[in-house]
Parts: structure tokens; sequence; C-alpha cells
């Protein structure tokens, strides 16, 4: 690292990524200071001793600006988000807003406070869509749903306003990333930790399709220090896929996180695909190699053990159920309200 000195905000700092963000950030020097407005985040991941948690809505355009007005953040780490990807079909509002224009209110009144050095904008691999894989850095933007939109949104905004503005910036892309943070009782998103608490309560494993989609996952802690070193010069201006080398089926994770669990075999319900799913997942890793330093130290398998340990200690939890903005026939079953957990069904619809 350059240098370890700096005011840094790290928002979504009570999730899975931005607690483990906020407090390696701690660690290598930085005055840290972590927002989160609760929605998806959980209080067990803050240390206090490494981050000045605020509770914030980012929503909330004048709290936001009298907030950013007192800390005058230097750098911003940028990971709030209502990251559901599947749901965001269903719930396009909350999906708009707590992605793109809570980044809007934060980004702008950091730009007003004139101490604005570098943004480090968390976004995601599926700004890319639905091109064939592997998705390469230099591929143009096809978002295929709406939380892509938002997010390839953010990324256009970002550049737009750092040569208006003059700010440094660095566009992260992560991809199926898994351990301990994770909340494990969010329905809607996060396939290993919904695959471990449907253990722990002792339900069916769900996979929505013929589970052959493939997708690359990848252990937290080999990519942290990468999302770090993202304040460095060396990254400014770049966007960096960050995240694993080998792209596996969901089937085959389901058998990874089963044996994790310490089961032999598990039951496992295949349901109807989920609208606008894409098939095949998976990014180039080159770019992250040669500029970050990326490895796989401890790897996705060992990665899946560990997280599984801690899933156990916390034990079953349970689902936190959530209105969406608007269903149909295409909504997947296990997001209706009357859905039964235990035998995979809608009750009085089935
Ligand atoms: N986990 C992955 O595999 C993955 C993959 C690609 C991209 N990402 C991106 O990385 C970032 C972190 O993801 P994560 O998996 O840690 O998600 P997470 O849900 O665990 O963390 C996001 C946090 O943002 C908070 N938040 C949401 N709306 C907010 C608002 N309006 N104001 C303040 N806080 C708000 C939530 O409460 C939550 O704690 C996100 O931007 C996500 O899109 C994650």
């Amino acid at each position: 690292m350059t240098s370890s000195t700096g005011r840094i905000l790290v928002t979504g700092s009570a999730g899975f990524m931005g607690s483990w963000v906020a407090h390696r950030l701690a660690e290598l020097g930085y005055e840290v200071y972590g927002v989160d407005n609760m929605q998806h985040g959980d209080k067990e991941n803050i240390d206090h001793n490494k981050q000045k948690f605020t509770v914030l809505d980012l929503r909330n355009r004048s709290y936001v600006e009298d907030y950013i007005q007192y800390v005058k953040p230097e750098y911003l780490f940028h990971l709030a988000a209502t990251a559901r990807e599947g749901a965001s079909q269903f719930s396009p509002i909350l999906m708009t807003e707590n992605n793109l224009n809570a980044y809007m209110n934060v980004l702008t009144a950091c730009i007003k406070t004139k101490k604005l050095k570098k943004v480090i904008l968390f976004s995601s691999m599926s700004v890319y869509g639905n091109q064939k894989p592997p998705f390469d850095e230099t591929f143009e933007r096809k978002p295929e749903d709406v939380y892509a939109v938002a997010k390839a949104a953010m990324e256009r905004n970002t550049e737009i306003l750092s040569d208006v503005y003059g700010f440094r910036y660095t566009i992260v892309r992560p991809h199926n990333v898994a351990g301990e943070h994770q909340s494990l009782s969010d329905l809607y998103r996060n396939v290993v930790a919904i695959f471990m608490n449907r253990i722990m309560r002792n339900e069916p494993i769900y996979i929505y399709g013929d589970g052959e989609q493939t997708r690359a996952f990848s252990y937290i802690a080999d990519s942290l220090d990468c999302y770090c070193k993202c304040i460095e010069e060396i990254t400014d201006g770049h966007i960096i896929n960050i995240g694993g080398i080998n792209h596996i089926t969901i089937n085959k994770l389901a058998e990874m996180v089963i044996e994790a669990m310490g089961e032999k075999t598990w039951k496992i319900i295949h349901l109807k695909d989920r609208p606008r799913e894409v098939k095949h997942a998976y990014c180039t890793y080159e770019k992250s190699v040669s500029l970050l330093g990326y490895k796989e130290e401890i790897g996705i398998e060992e990665g899946i053990r560990r997280m599984a340990h801690w899933a156990k200690r916390k034990g079953p939890q349970p689902w936190t159920f959530e209105r969406l903005e608007i269903y149909n026939e295409k909504t997947p079953i296990t997001w209706f309200s009357d859905f039964d957990n235990k035998s995979g069904c809608r009750g009085h619809f089935i």
C-alpha cells in the first residue's frame, strides 16, 4: 500500500463484504467511518473498535449531506446495496432507490465537501448480462435485469462525475463471494448461505432450473486485500473483475455445501427457472492477478468449510420474508408468504 493514512467512509459496513472491508482498512491504519441502514446488515458484523459506525439510510438526502459534511471523507468505499439480483424484477423501486439513488446521494454529498480524493465503487458482474463468458473488463455493459441496470448506471455516473469534478475512481466487479458475515436469513440471495440455512432448518434445498447454471465462487478472505488495494493510484480509472478463477455448476455447489455441513446427502428440489437469470456467468481474472496480485490462497472449498463452521455456531435462522412490490406467475414460489418450506408447495394455490 502506498499510504495507510486518510479518512475513509465505507457504506454498507454492517453487511457481509462491507464489514470485512471496513475492518481490514482499519487494520491497515486508515480512519474508518461506517454507515448502514441495517436493512440487510447485522449488528454482530460490526467491530466498534475498527469502525466509527452510524446507522444511516443513504436514501435520506438531507441526513446524508449533514453526515458527510461532518465526516468529510477522502475516500469512499461504496458497498451499500440491495443486491438481490433475482428479486430485482419484483421490487424495481427498492432496487433503484437503494442502489442508484442512494449512491447518487452519498457521492454528490462527498463531491460537495471538496475533500473527496477517490471512490472505490463496488459494482457487479451482472452489468455484463447475457454475453458469452468469460466476461472481460473490455466488454460493453449489457444489463439484463433491474439490479444490473442500476449498477451499470452507477458505473457510468462515476465515470462522468469523475471527469467533471476531478476525483479518482476504481470500479470493482465482484462475483459470487461467500464467507462468514453473509446473511443466513436472506431468502432472496446468496446461494451458499441459503443452502446452509436450509440444511440447518431441516428443509430441502431448492434449485431454480436444472442446476447446470455456472458461476465462479470465491472466498471473501481471498479477495479482501485486492479490494483494499484499489485505493492505490495504480488502479485509477480501471474496471476490475475480482472473484473466482474456476467456475462450477450450482448442482456441484450444492454437493460442496452439503458435505461442508457434515451431511452425506440432502433432498434437492428443482423449481422452474427464475425470469431473466443468466445461465452462464463468470469472468476473466487476469487483470486482478496482474494489477492486484489476486491469489486463491484459501480457495472456495476450504472457504465454504470455514463458513459452514461459522454458520453452525450461529445456528438455524428464521427467513426474513419481505413483501415484493409486484408479483405474478413468474415470481419464484419460494418468495410467497404462503410457501411451505418443508413440502416445497404453496399453501392453498397447489
Ligand atoms: N456478495 C457478492 O457475491 C457480490 C457480488 C457482486 C457484487 N456485490 C456488491 O458488493 C456490495 C456488498 O455486497 P454484500 O454481499 O456485502 O451485500 P450485503 O447485503 O451483505 O451488504 C449491503 C449492505 O448495504 C446496506 N444498505 C442497503 N441499502 C442501504 C441504504 N439505503 N442505506 C444504507 N445502507 C444500506 C444493507 O443493510 C447491507 O448491510 C454490494 O454493492 C453488492 O452489489 C456483491
